[in-house]
């Protein structure tokens, strides 16, 4: 008999959103039956591939810094006689492709988000001395269809890719460009991934696309949650990220009536003023959002609701910004992300006139970020003494304790046993803070088996 040749070590660093995430997975997968096995470590490894991101110019930033260190690594492994490949993938390899091979040179390939199915194709390319350089313009679709269909999952939750892409053209936002079009996977081809994920114990699902409710598959995302919601041992769903403009009667009615999708939504606005919406190109106001609110809270009165704020917009007042205060106030958020404006290159609000210094973006990010810290510590606080399921995913970081989450998604802190990972069990919430809260397990009903 031979023996196997020892692992190849693989490191990947992911950046951005969560739908990056789920692609270092997918590459995982890939480099897999390459004989590549995940380290922890980028000094040392055999192949490092960066996922980055390109929707704010500092995340776009941070690849260069990281890729300056990654050279330093990639002579000390050739100084002792081995080989480090460079890989960046993701957005910024999107959008910058060849320049990001010009601007460092000890990068060996450059794969764009539609190609990774292509990667060990290239890797083995590089490897032969072609040093390939790719220019990614592959379908979505193609990526699905050549993915391997098993995905090895370790965890209790996992994120599954169901819709790439976006047509909405926000004036601010490099996400058409970088990964084109809405494109929606086959409902068959996520029932029978979250399937595979169900059998090796995942409790719960998270839904991702860019526009993960324009998904448009028979039935829209309503009809896929419902069918995921059968499949025997996924007791939890969610998805992200929407756009308000595709919020249908369906999506908001699945939310009162079907119990596996969990009472949490992320429900982007951008802004409270009307005018900003409008030079934002995001086709709704600060009242149909509102009134869209009051819908879904119609349909489940405790969702915990989420979203996103760009402050210091192009044309942006103390006016238009008071608004996005007051639009805060009406709306009472568990939870939220809030940027400053920042200029992308060949979007059409990078040319408006009008652009905001950075002093006053920073004093109005400040004063959105204690408005809304305000608020997602009163939400946090309203859970103390309920009884709430919690689904547990991990040990904690102190010995005797586990961390699971509420179905509102703030983390549960709990002196147990590990035993309970993986299991949903209700628990009395006793304290509270801004990032997560305390609970104690409670004794009745009984647990529920695993
Ligand atoms: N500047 C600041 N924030 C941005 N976002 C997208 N593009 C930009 C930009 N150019 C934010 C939006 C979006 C989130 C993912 O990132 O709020 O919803
Ligand atoms: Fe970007 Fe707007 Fe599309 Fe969201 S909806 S990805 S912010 S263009």
């Amino acid at each position: 008999m031979t023996k196997a040749a020892p692992p190849k070590r693989l490191f990947i660093k992911t950046y951005g959103c969560q739908m990056n995430v789920y692609d270092s997975e997918r590459m995982a997968d890939v480099l897999r039956p390459l004989g590549y096995a995940l380290t922890e470590e980028a000094e040392g490894a055999d192949l490092v591939v960066l996922n980055t991101c390109h929707i704010r110019e500092k995340a776009a930033e941070k690849v260069y810094s990281e890729l300056g260190r990654l050279k330093e690594m990639k002579g000390r492994k050739a100084e002792a006689g081995g080989v480090m490949t460079i890989a960046v993938a993701g957005c910024v390899a999107q959008a910058e492709g060849e320049e990001i091979m010009i601007r460092q040179p000890a990068v060996d390939l450059v794969i764009g988000p539609q190609a990774y199915h292509q990667f060990p194709e290239l890797i083995a390319r590089v490897h032969r001395g072609r040093g390939e350089r790719l220019s990614a313009d592959f379908a979505a679709h193609e990526k699905f269809d050549a993915l391997p269909t098993s995905r090895t999952v370790s965890g209790v939750t996992a994120f599954l890719t169901v819709q790439e892409g976006c047509d909405k053209f926000c004036t601010f936002c490099v996400v058409p460009y970088t990964r084109g079009g809405e494109y929606s996977r086959p409902a068959e081809a996520i029932l029978a991934e979250a399937e595979q994920l169900a059998a090796q114990g995942v409790r719960e699902v998270t839904l991702l696309g860019q526009n993960v409710n324009a998904y448009a598959g028979e039935g829209g995302l309503a009809g896929l949650v419902r069918r995921l919601a059968q499949i025997p041992g996924l007791s939890r769903i969610r998805y992200t990220t929407s756009h308000p403009r595709d919020m249908d009667e369906a999506l908001i009615g699945a939310h009162g009536e079907i119990e596996a999708l969990m009472p949490y939504l992320h429900l982007p606005v951008q802004s409270g003023s009307d005018k900003i919406l409008r030079a934002m190109n995001r086709a709704h106001t600060a009242e149909t959002y509102l009134r869209l609110i009051e819908k879904i809270r119609a349909a489940r009165p405790d969702i915990a609701l989420s979203g996103d704020f760009i402050v210091g917009f192009p044309g942006e007042t103390d006016k238009d910004f008071e608004a996005t205060l007051e639009l805060v106030r009406a709306v009472g958020y568990a939870s939220a992300f809030s940027f400053k404006y920042s200029r992308r290159p060949g979007t059409p609000a990078s040319a408006m006139p009008g652009q905001v210094d950075e002093a006053v973006k920073e004093e109005r990010l400040a004063r959105l970020l204690d408005l809304l810290n305000e608020q997602q510590l009163d939400f946090n606080q309203a859970q103390v003494g309920r009884t709430l399921p919690i689904l547990f995913e991990k040990a904690g970081r102190n010995p005797g304790q586990v961390v699971g989450r509420t179905p509102y998604l703030q983390p549960v802190h709990i002196e147990a046993s590990t035993g309970l990972i993986g299991r949903i069990a209700p628990v009395t919430i006793t304290a509270a803070t801004r990032g997560s809260l305390t609970g104690a397990l409670a004794p009745t009903p009984a647990l529920e088996p695993a």
